[in-house]
C-alpha cells in the first residue's frame, strides 16, 4: 500500500481588474482581502482587522462583473472585472454612510469619539459636508451608564455588530447581541443593564478598536488626545492600507486599530495612569 504524501498548500495566483487596472491575487482571498494586499482601501465601517466577518453594513460594495457585492465577504472569481472608485459605487456607499447619521443621533462637537471616529472619518473621506435630502429620525434610544467603567451610548451605534463578535469570539462572553426589527433594531446587552453582564473594561470588545463610533465609553478616558493629535486629525481613514509608510502614531495617544488585548491593555493603563495627553 503507497502512502500519500500530503500535498502542498500552495495559493493558486488568479487575476482581476479593478477599475480597468489588472491586479494578481490569489484563490479564495476575498474582493477586500486582495486589495488591501495591493494598497487599495475600500471603505468599510462593520470590518475590522481580527474579527470574522459580518457583511452587514454594505460601505463596502463594489460591482463584480456587473453586480452589487460586498467586498469583504464577496470571494475573488479569477477574470473578474470589479467596479470599486466609480461615481456610481462611491454615490452608493455616500448615500448608505449618510443614512447612518440620520438614523442615529451624532453631534460630533460633544463627542468623546470625535477625531478616532469611523463614521466621522467615512463622512470626511467622502467630502460630506453638506446637508442631505433625508429626514433626521432622531429617535429616543437608551444611555446605560449602569457600570463603574463603561457606558453604551445607543444615540450613535451603527450597529456594526462589532461588540458582538468580539465579546463572542475573542472574549466568549457574549454580552452584546442584537434585539428588535427595523429601525427599533438595537444593541442590548446580556442582563437588565451592563452592571448586571459579566463586562470588564479589559474585555476585548470593550477596546478603543471595536466600536467605531462614540457608542462604547471607556469612562474616565474621554477627550484623552487633545484636537490636532486624534487618529483621523493626522492620517485619513484608510491610511494605514493606502499610505502605512506615512502613518503618525503616538500610542499613547491614538487608537491601536487592530485587535490585540495584550496591546489593549497597554492603552488602557497608559491612559489611566497619565490621564489626559497635554
Ligand atoms: S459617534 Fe462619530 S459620528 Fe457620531 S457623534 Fe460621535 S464622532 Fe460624530
Ligand atoms: S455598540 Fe459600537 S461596536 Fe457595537 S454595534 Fe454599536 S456601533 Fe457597532
Ligand atoms: S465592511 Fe463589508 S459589509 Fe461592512
Amino acid at each position: 500500500m503507497s502512502i500519500k504524501k500530503p500535498v502542498p498548500d500552495i495559493p493558486q495566483p488568479i487575476h482581476f481588474t479593478l477599475d480597468g487596472k489588472d491586479i494578481e491575487a490569489f484563490a479564495g482571498q476575498t474582493i477586500m482581502e486582495a486589495c488591501d494586499a495591493q494598497g487599495i482601501y475600500i471603505p468599510r465601517l462593520c470590518d475590522a482587522e481580527g474579527l470574522n466577518v459580518q457583511g452587514s453594513c454594505r460601505v463596502c460594495s463594489v460591482k463584480m462583473n456587473g453586480r452589487v457585492v460586498a467586498a469583504c465577504t464577496q470571494p475573488l472569481e479569477d477574470e473578474a472585472t470589479i467596479e470599486n472608485a466609480t461615481e456610481e459605487v462611491e454615490s452608493y456607499r455616500k448615500d448608505l454612510v449618510s443614512m447612518l447619521f440620520h438614523e442615529g443621533n451624532h453631534l460630533c462637537p460633544i463627542c468623546e469619539a470625535s477625531g478616532r471616529c469611523e463614521l466621522q472619518a467615512m463622512a470626511y473621506r467622502f467630502g460630506m459636508i453638506e446637508d442631505t435630502n433625508y429626514p433626521y429620525l432622531q429617535p429616543v434610544r437608551p444611555v446605560d451608564a449602569s457600570h463603574p467603567d463603561i457606558a453604551l451610548d445607543n444615540n450613535r451605534c451603527i450597529l456594526c455588530g462589532r461588540c458582538i463578535r468580539a465579546s463572542r469570539d475573542i472574549d466568549q462572553k457574549n454580552i452584546f447581541e442584537y434585539v428588535g426589527r427595523g429601525i427599533h433594531k438595537r444593541i442590548a446587552v446580556d442582563g437588565d443593564c451592563l452592571a448586571d453582564t459579566a463586562a470588564s473594561i479589559d474585555d476585548a470588545a470593550m477596546s478603543l478598536a471595536v466600536c467605531p463610533v462614540g457608542c462604547i465609553i471607556r469612562k474616565r478616558e474621554g477627550f484623552f488626545a487633545p484636537v490636532g493629535t486624534r487618529e483621523f486629525d493626522q492620517n485619513n481613514i484608510g491610511a494605514t492600507i493606502e499610505s502605512p509608510s506615512s502613518i503618525t502614531r503616538d500610542p499613547n495617544r491614538i487608537a491601536v486599530r487592530h485587535i490585540d488585548p495584550i496591546a489593549h491593555k497597554h492603552l488602557s493603563k497608559d491612559t489611566k495612569d497619565k490621564g489626559p495627553a497635554s
